[in-house]
């Protein structure tokens, strides 16, 4: 982002007005890579390989890119145009646009903030596993097969402090960078960063799929058995790819304002979606196999630890595996903490510029509450039962452990109700014929213009309609 200073307003030799001319992205390159870093991240490779071993191989990733190409991409498309043509924050965004749909920014911003508070409690089990490596990665207390990678992580999680402390130390670190807003430099940094990721997990992915018996675990994830595919899988996928998109919630409006208006929105979000889809699948042909020839298919269930339970495994088997998952974590740890504190400062913004906070005090009044939500997230993992009530119209009012109801909140239902907002306000409120002038300003003609309103105006409303009946109604969904 380049900044191009204040902008005064000077009548009659007095400042009237000082307002900050908004930045913008140095280059589209820059842009893309910023989007890019911010939807890769944890998503990508702790929640994408483990909903893809649950979710039925081969039927959740077809399902998973038709959903990428047909809602995902023309959702993100929306986002952007309302970001670029605004120029604001989300809330601030749709203030402008249409006031009564306020209230579809400040969707966005609860899952933001929902999703910061259990987002800093992986990266900081990201910290832990940089601190394992980094003291020679030393499992042996838990035996000599390779469950003692699973019986070690699971013993971490549950503990009561030492998780919340790493979780802690992250949440410091995001506040950190936030408060002193040298995003300048992580971006640079992330630039570096995330090719390296790329690099290495490609890496990671030739030696796993080379390992004896990676065959039959390839199989296990590519392959479509029919039997596998219901309504479970589409809404899983659907979740996750807004999710692993950062569609939904509001933050490719704020990308979206800093992108000049000479260029191609249409190219750009293409690039990310691909990016971004790209880096979940190889995470997926890293981990999965491994862990079908290590633990078995009966281990394909369990959900979020798959990357801490998985690699550590590989990389054991490795020469020179200690530094490789050293590496590993490091690279993993760029990626979290780099969504992570543009999570952070979404909603900063949001405080500043919508109630002229300052920044230090926009950051305490968010963070205080997030800690309390972190450490449920943390404690329900095992050390305490602390468990929530979750509605749906089948079961009814079920209790389920706190760190389950955070992340049904947030996939299930807020990020599809926030991208059903952005639907239908590009769709019918703001329409699609403003938006794809939008677009269009670059001088780049968007040959399928129609394909796209419609997209928006009905195919999208609809899966995601039909995705909401299936979470709230009955009650399914995979996290
Ligand atoms: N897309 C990120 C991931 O895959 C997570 C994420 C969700 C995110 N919402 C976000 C990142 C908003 C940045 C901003 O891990």
């Amino acid at each position: 982002c380049v900044d191009l200073g204040e902008l005064r307003v000077i009548k009659k030799g007095r400042i009237l007005k000082m307002e900050h001319k908004r930045s913008q992205w140095a280059s589209n390159i820059g842009f893309i890579l910023a989007a890019a870093g911010s939807a890769v991240g944890l998503g990508n490779i702790w929640k994408f390989p483990g909903k893809v071993a649950a979710g039925g191989g081969g039927a959740f990733l077809i399902c998973y890119a038709l959903i990428v190409l047909f809602v995902g991409f023309p959702v993100m498309l929306a986002e952007l145009s309302i970001g670029r043509s605004t120029q604001k924050n989300v809330v601030g965004a749709f203030r402008r646009l249409n006031p009564r749909w306020s209230f579809a920014g400040g969707i966005g911003v609860l899952t933001l903030f929902v999703i910061m508070s259990y987002y800093s409690v992986v990266g900081g089990w990201v910290m832990k596993y940089i601190a394992v490596y980094l003291t020679g990665a030393d499992f042996s207390a838990f035996g000599n097969d390779s469950s003692r990678f699973s019986a070690y992580f699971a013993d971490f999680i549950s503990r009561p402090a030492e998780p919340l402390l790493w979780g802690a130390a992250f949440l410091l670190l995001c506040i950190y960078v936030v408060v002193r807003g040298v995003s300048e430099g992580i971006e640079r940094v992330s630039k570096f960063l995330m090719p390296g990721l790329f690099v290495l997990l490609t890496g990671i992915v030739v030696y796993a799929v080379t390992l004896d018996g990676a065959a039959e675990g390839l199989k296990y994830m590519l392959a479509v058995d029919p039997a596998k595919f219901n309504s479970g899988t589409v809404v899983a996928a659907l979740g996750q790819a807004f999710f692993s998109l950062s569609v939904g919630m509001g933050i490719m409006v704020t990308y979206g304002s800093y992108v000049p208006r000479t260029e191609n929105l249409a190219k750009s979000a293409g690039c990310i979606c691909i990016l971004d889809s790209l880096v979940a699948l190889l995470s997926g042909l890293a981990i999965v196999p491994v862990v079908y020839i290590t633990a078995g298919p009966e281990a394909m269930g369990m959900g979020g630890g798959f990357a801490f339970m998985a690699l550590p495994e590989v990389f054991s088997r490795l020469p020179g595996g200690v530094f490789f998952g050293f590496a590993f974590f490091l690279l993993l740890f760029v990626a979290a903490l780099t969504s992570a504190i543009s999570i952070l400062e979404s909603c900063i913004a949001w405080l500043t510029e919508e109630f002229g906070f300052a920044r230090l005090k926009a950051t305490l009044l968010l963070v205080i509450p997030m800690s309390f939500l972190s450490a449920g997230y943390s404690l329900s993992q095992g050390a305490m039962d602390i468990k929530l009530p979750w509605f749906d119209f089948t079961n009814g009012v079920q209790y389920l452990p706190m760190n389950a109801v955070m992340e049904k909140f947030t996939d299930n239902l807020m990020i599809p109700l926030g991208a059903l907002c952005f639907c239908l306000f590009v769709g019918w409120v703001w329409g699609t014929d403003n938006a794809s002038k939008e677009i269009e300003a670059s001088g780049h003609s968007m040959a399928w213009k129609r394909l796209w309103a419609f997209l928006v105006k009905f195919l999208a409303p609809a899966v995601i309609i039909v995705i909401l009946y299936f979470t709230v109604g009955r009650g399914q969904g995979l996290s």
